[in-house]
């Protein structure tokens, strides 16, 4: 199950509504929870689950104690926004921080004290000075600890879709002359020190990562996003990680989508993720239905696949793909904030 931000967390701590939506979907392989935030500066939308105070930590042990005895497995997804935020939503009303002050085309989702909601254009960030930088890799690390307190069975590190590891990555959002910026080497140094401080911390047997490599989400764009992303596969061969999470084309769109004028070769990313032990698990998402997965297995283009707004829809999504049932239309609607409806309300086979 793809990881899900549903904004149904306020005061950024997971509750009973939050347990029984993971509870119902249990079975699938594994969980990777909704993108959640290391601190509050890494927060971007309203009512997002964090892991930064005990409360949230409380709130996730609960959680995670019903997927495990229901059965499951259950990852947390560690993500720190950069830009993607607004400056109601930081610490002291500060702007938001990304490697280079560039404000993103993009959206945050706030919900007011009126309980009304609205997405409104992202602030203008402010650069990160270095200093800084090594602040922000030791505040993953100590998210990455928090998880295991709180019971997660592992980390999937966030560095997909123009986030703040993204914004690194990419040319467009990232301008630094320092040891962080300019050379694609230099962009993946920040998501490396994170992969590297979280691996040591709670081993890399219990770390992932998820990548975009063409997603312009969030307003980000590589020119050569081939040359990086197989230079980041290599790179991650040295780790064992639990596996790596490639989303395909545009998050949420067009499988197909490029950036330039190549199309991007995930076979070839593949192929550049070398692990001598055979080990490396690479997981897809993005557009995937029943015939799409098992033709991706049978070709064996990868190892896992990743469902996410059918697992929205379809708490018993393995059931119904294992016996070929129809599953359930998604709600638009009730995607991000509210209450049960559109939440933990949809129907099981047989229920
Ligand atoms: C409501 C919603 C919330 C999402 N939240 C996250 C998130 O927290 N973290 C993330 O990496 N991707 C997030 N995504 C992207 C999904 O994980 C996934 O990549 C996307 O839905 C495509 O997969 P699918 O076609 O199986 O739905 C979200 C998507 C949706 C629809």
């Amino acid at each position: 199950m793809a990881p899900l931000m549903r904004n149904r967390s306020p005061n950024n701590v997971p509750n009973e509504l939050n347990v029984e939506y993971y509870r119902q979907r249990a079975s699938a392989g594994l969980i990777i929870s909704e993108a959640t935030a290391i601190t509050e500066q890494g927060q971007g939308y309203s009512n997002v689950p964090g892991i930064y105070t005990d409360e949230a930590v409380e709130g996730w042990q609960n959680v995670t104690r019903a997927v495990h005895e229901a059965g499951g497995k259950i990852f947390c997804q560690l993500q720190h926004v950069g830009r993607i935020s607004h400056k109601s939503l930081q610490p002291f009303g500060d702007p938001p921080v990304a490697p280079s002050a560039i404000q993103a085309k993009a959206k945050s989702f706030v919900v007011y004290s009126d309980g009304t909601s609205d997405f409104i254009e992202t602030s203008l960030p402010r650069h990160l000075k270095p200093f800084e930088i090594s602040g922000i890799i030791e505040d993953y690390r100590r998210a990455a600890a928090r998880t295991l307190e709180a019971g997660f069975d592992g980390v999937e590190i966030h560095a997909a879709n123009g986030y703040l590891i993204d914004q690194f990555l990419r040319s467009s959002s990232n301008q630094r002359t320092d040891l962080y910026g300019g050379p694609l080497e230099n962009r993946a140094r920040f998501m490396f020190d994170i992969v590297g401080c979280i691996s040591r911390e709670i081993g890399p047997g219990r770390t992932a990562i998820r990548l975009s490599p063409v997603a312009p989400s969030n307003d980000v764009h590589d020119e050569r996003p081939q040359a990086l992303y197989n230079y980041i596969a290599s790179q991650l061969s040295a780790y064992d990680l639990a596996y790596v999470h490639i989303v395909e084309g545009a998050t949420g769109g067009d499988r197909t989508y490029q950036q330039g004028p190549e199309p991007f070769d995930y076979a070839e990313m593949r192929e550049t993720y070398y692990r001598t032990d055979g080990s490396g698990a690479w997981m897809v998402n993005n557009g995937y239905d029943r015939p799409l997965a098992i033709e991706a297995l049978e070709k064996e283009r990868a190892d896992l696949i990743c469902f996410g707004r059918p697992f929205i829809a379809n708490p018993d999504l393995v059931r119904r793909l294992r016996i070929n049932a129809p599953l359930n239309a998604l709600d638009q609607r009730t995607l991000f904030g509210g209450d049960a409806k559109g939440y933990t309300d949809y129907p099981v086979l047989g229920g």
